[in-house]
């Protein structure tokens, strides 16, 4: 299979014409195969639910390469955070790190022992592994501001797991005095958003001039969609990336979680997927 690194991830074509994006958890060094994991989440929009009760061992998926927005980079100490089953990407992260033989150490936080994945082979990374169990005792509770404060100069640090733990670790990191350039995160949903007060708008598409009205209730994909316009999507939830859109006039209204707060605020590119406009019209470059 081709090669890929620490952090990466596969689009996974479901039954039922659904792509989600899982990461890789397996050792880099292994090209033999692919492993990804799939927490069974009933609140879920439907692709942990597919993947869990419609695919068959021996069942045949479309696939992805492999593609990482999430890669190691080098460092004295690598600082790895995993809420749940945000495990899965920081396990390939601290396979790769043990074989290159660099300092690190994981924290991992879950709701149980009975509901924390890979706890065999986590086991194997020693006491550079640390659980913390939401049904434990208060004194392996996760102390973060203790965990960052321990951490030497120079540390990276990466995080994943669900949006409020993510949020937690970023605001603790920063509010100390972390380098923003040394925070990386990936989410693996995001959080519902509130809706209700979004309005229409048009986007013109620079090629034709034509333009098209984008209701509150839809989408500029799907209002585009049904006008034979077609945007690449994967994710549907401004994850990934996929959908990325140059805009050329008019104010994005960025509902994503991709984009950088720099790449925002330059509103000249957005994720059409989920992100809206403030401005009546929008020109994209499509
Ligand atoms: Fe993933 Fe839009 S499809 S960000």
């Amino acid at each position: 299979l081709p090669a890929f690194s620490a952090g990466s991830h596969i689009d996974v074509h479901l039954p039922g014409g659904l792509v989600r994006q899982y990461s890789l958890c397996n050792d880099p060094a292994e090209s033999r195969h692919y492993r990804i994991a799939v927490l069974r989440d009933a609140a879920s929009r439907g692709g942990s639910v597919a993947m869990h009760d419609q695919v068959r061992e021996g069942d045949t998926l479309t696939i992805s390469e492999p593609r990482n927005h999430f890669p190691l980079e080098h460092a004295p100490h690598t600082l790895l955070l995993a809420g749940g089953i945000g495990i899965t990407p920081l396990l390939c992260m601290a396979q790769r790190l043990r074989a290159t033989g660099a300092s690190f150490e994981l924290h991992y936080a879950t709701r149980s022992l009975a509901r924390t994945a890979f706890r065999d082979e986590i086991a194997a990374f020693g006491d550079r592994v640390k659980l913390h169990l939401d049904d434990g005792d208060a004194a392996q509770k996760l102390d973060l501001p203790a965990v960052l404060a321990a951490q030497p100069e120079g540390t990276r640090l990466y995080v994943c797991g669900p949006t409020g733990f993510i949020d937690f670790v970023l605001s603790t990191a920063k509010a100390r005095g972390w380098p923003a350039d040394h925070l990386h995160l990936e989410y693996f949903g995001a959080a519902p958003q509130d809706t209700t007060g979004d309005q229409a708008f048009e986007v013109r598409l620079a090629s034709s001039g034509q333009s098209y009205t984008v209701p509150a209730d839809k989408t500029v994909v799907q209002a585009l969609q049904e006008h034979g316009i077609e945007i690449m999507v994967s994710c549907e939830q401004g994850v990934c990336g996929t959908c990325l859109t140059r805009v050329l006039e008019g104010e994005c209204d960025h509902r994503d979680l991709y984009l950088t707060d720099e790449e925002k605020a330059a509103n000249d590119q957005f994720t059409p997927c989920c992100s809206r406009a403030k401005s009546k019209v929008l020109v994209l470059d499509i």
